[in-house]
């Protein structure tokens, strides 16, 4: 097997994806909105009512001045006002109800799309978190699907509304008088190649400041991680500069798009005042040469107002579309990575007597340095195996590919006998227990995190459990915390020490009873005493348990039934503890 190992990192300068035509759109833009034909429906409809009451009114007004008011007929000007005002409350009614379905679509696919992306999260490899920062993932899930949500609840409606009234209206003046009519679309069509041509920039500038939110609240991130060590360094000033360069990015990037979003309003403007000022102008000229009546110029001003009103909207409205496609790219960055590891069926076999074997396993990070080159080994079932090494001489990068939080770049590693890729990743959790460096604790109980994912325990009761915990001689452990299971875990565990959440992890590990059980380092941050507790609980493990030791103390290792030696890209047998000992006092490899 040889593959490359991927990249993961999203993009986050602009790519050739900026490119806002309206048929990309419209595929990107479908199927989100396929599961919401219906209300789509009703409220297209409802729209279609409220545009043709209103491109209705003008030619009421019209006739009511021409026919009634001019020959003073009371009664007819009643009745239109009554009509009119019939058609005002239609309108309205219509316009409620497009605001009430459409804003229900948004929602939903707001709600849908934060799903969709967190279990894409859930379902990508531990190496896309490595190489993307929190804070910009955030920022997507959080943000840019709520531009979407926007764009859906507001924006869509006004959009085809405006479009129909556009063309209604549009219609409504060349039918009235056709040079009239002509002559008032004239500024209409220098506004549209105007628009045709910035609206490419306009989404550029919405994509960057969709960028710098994000960067900015990976950096908001980052400081908070790393607070502590911020402090405990004085090193507030540096992160003060690098927060306030984000911000002050952010700021100029948000700026350009509000700019940017905002361009086409004074340009609209003046292309509605032109266009009514040529109507005014020319028909007057008409009605002196006796080609149009006053109600119909009345009525036309009206039309002219009812067609550049909506289309300095849809200005607005493109500029929103363009936001909204901005972020569906990001959301789409996201949503188009696959995972490149998946389970796979595989016929291959390897020495079904060992529980796990290295068949010509080399591994490097994506961007990184090679780790492990061509190497080979063999854990059999029930051995206590020790890794040692130099700081950085892959240890936890071996351990990491033994329980297969990454696949080897070439080679095959195999689980009792198969393809450790053929294992669904509930499988494979069952038969190995890892506890990390660096180990996770959620928020609850110490209680909670122990039995976190173990099916056997997590529904024993109190007494049920304690006795479970006295078997396997991890009582004693729990009474390491001042209020025993019951203990409370903060969100960020910062209410621990550090040894303390390797004992939580630790007695997670073990009584999930996993046939290969790593410890990475899993005691260099605890007592002496605590740690023969441990190494009771060890011993009290079956005996096919396989056990993989990482440790830099040396005495935790004596008992190993045989120790590897983890450095320069290869892992070498030490034979002998002495040997071990000396290799690392050397720190060079057997040759
Ligand atoms: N996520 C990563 N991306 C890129 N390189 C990495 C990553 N993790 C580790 N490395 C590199 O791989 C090498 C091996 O790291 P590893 O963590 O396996 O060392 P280790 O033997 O466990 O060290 P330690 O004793 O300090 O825990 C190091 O050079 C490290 O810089
Ligand atoms: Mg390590």
């Amino acid at each position: 097997m040889n593959n490359e190992p991927t990249t993961y990192r999203l993009p986050t300068e602009n790519t050739e994806a900026e490119k806002g035509t309206l048929a990309r759109a419209w595929k990107s833009l479908a199927p989100l909105m396929a599961a919401e034909k219906g209300n789509i429906a009703i409220a297209m409809i409802a729209m279609l009512f409220s545009s043709v009451a209103t491109l209705l009114t003008p030619v009421i007004i019209g006739r009511a001045v021409d026919q009634y008011i001019t020959h003073g007929d009371f009664r007819g000007v009643l009745i239109s006002a009554l009509v009119l005002f019939v058609t005002y409350l239609l309108a309205l009614f219509t316009g409620f109800t497009q605001i009430q379905r459409m804003g229900g679509v948004g929602r939903r696919i707001l709600f849908k799309l934060r799903n969709e992306l967190f279990t894409k999260l859930q379902e990508l490899p531990i190496a896309f978190f490595n190489q993307n920062k929190a804070g910009d993932l955030i920022s997507r899930i959080n943000n840019d699907t709520d531009k979407l949500n926007q764009f859906f609840s507001q924006a869509l409606m006004q959009f085809v509304g405006n479009a129909f009234m556009i063309a209604g209206a549009g219609i409504f003046l060349v039918a009235l008088n056709w040079k009239l009519g002509l002559a008032a679309l004239v500024p209409a069509l220098g506004v549209l190649v105007i628009t045709q041509l910035i609206s490419g920039w306009v989404k550029r500038k919405n994509r960057a400041s969709l960028q710098s939110l994000g960067s900015m609240s990976a950096e908001i991130q980052e400081s908070l991680d790393n607070f502590k060590v911020i402090v405990a360094f004085n090193r507030l000033d540096y992160f003060r500069t690098k927060f306030k360069e984000a911000n002050d990015r952010n700021y100029v990037a948000s700026v350009n798009a509000g700019i940017a979003s905002n361009i086409f309003n004074p340009i609209y403007s003046f292309a509605s005042n032109l266009g009514q000022l040529i109507v005014l102008a020319y028909g007057i000229y008409l009605i002196v040469q006796g080609q149009l009546t006053v109600g119909l110029l009345i009525g036309y001003v009206l039309y002219v107002l009812n067609f550049y009103n909506p289309l300095r909207q849809l200005a607005t409205v493109w500029s929103s579309l363009q936001l909204a496609l901005a972020s569906l790219d990001r959301i789409q960055d996201v949503l188009s990575l696959s995972n490149n590891m998946p389970v796979i069926e595989s016929e291959e076999k390897g020495d079904e007597k060992m529980l796990l074997e290295f068949k010509d396993v080399s591994f490097r990070y994506p961007e990184g340095k090679s780790v492990l080159k061509h190497v080979n080994l063999h854990l059999e079932q029930g051995k206590t195996y020790a890794l040692v090494g130099p700081t950085g001489g892959g240890k936890t990068t071996t351990a990491s590919l033994m329980a297969r939080l990454y696949d080897p770049t070439e080679g095959t590693v195999y689980l009792k006998g198969k393809d450790i890729r053929s294992y669904s990743a509930q499988d494979r959790a069952k038969v190995i227990g890892f506890i990390l460096q660096e180990p996770f604790l959620f928020s609850g109980t110490v209680r909670d995190n122990i039995l976190y994912g173990n099916d056997k325990y997590k529904d024993l009761s109190g007494d049920a459990l304690e006795e479970v915990l006295n078997h396997a001689h991890l009582n004693k452990l729990v009474g390491r915390f001042d209020d025993g299971l019951a203990t409370k875990v903060s969100p960020t565990g910062t209410t621990m020490s550090l040894g303390q959440k390797q004992l939580v992890a630790f007695m997670r590990a073990v009584l999930r009873e996993p046939e290969l059980l790593i410890l990475d380092e899993a005691t260099a941050n605890i007592d002496t005493v605590t740690e023969e507790l441990l190494e009771e609980t060890l011993a009290l493990l079956p005996s096919t348990t396989t056990k993989v030791i990482i440790a830099h103390r040396l005495n935790t290792i004596e008992s190993a039934d045989e120790i590897f030696f983890v450095n320069g890209e290869s892992i070498t047998e030490a034979g002998s503890f002495d040997h071990a000992v000396e290799m690392l006092m050397h720190g060079k490899r057997q040759s």
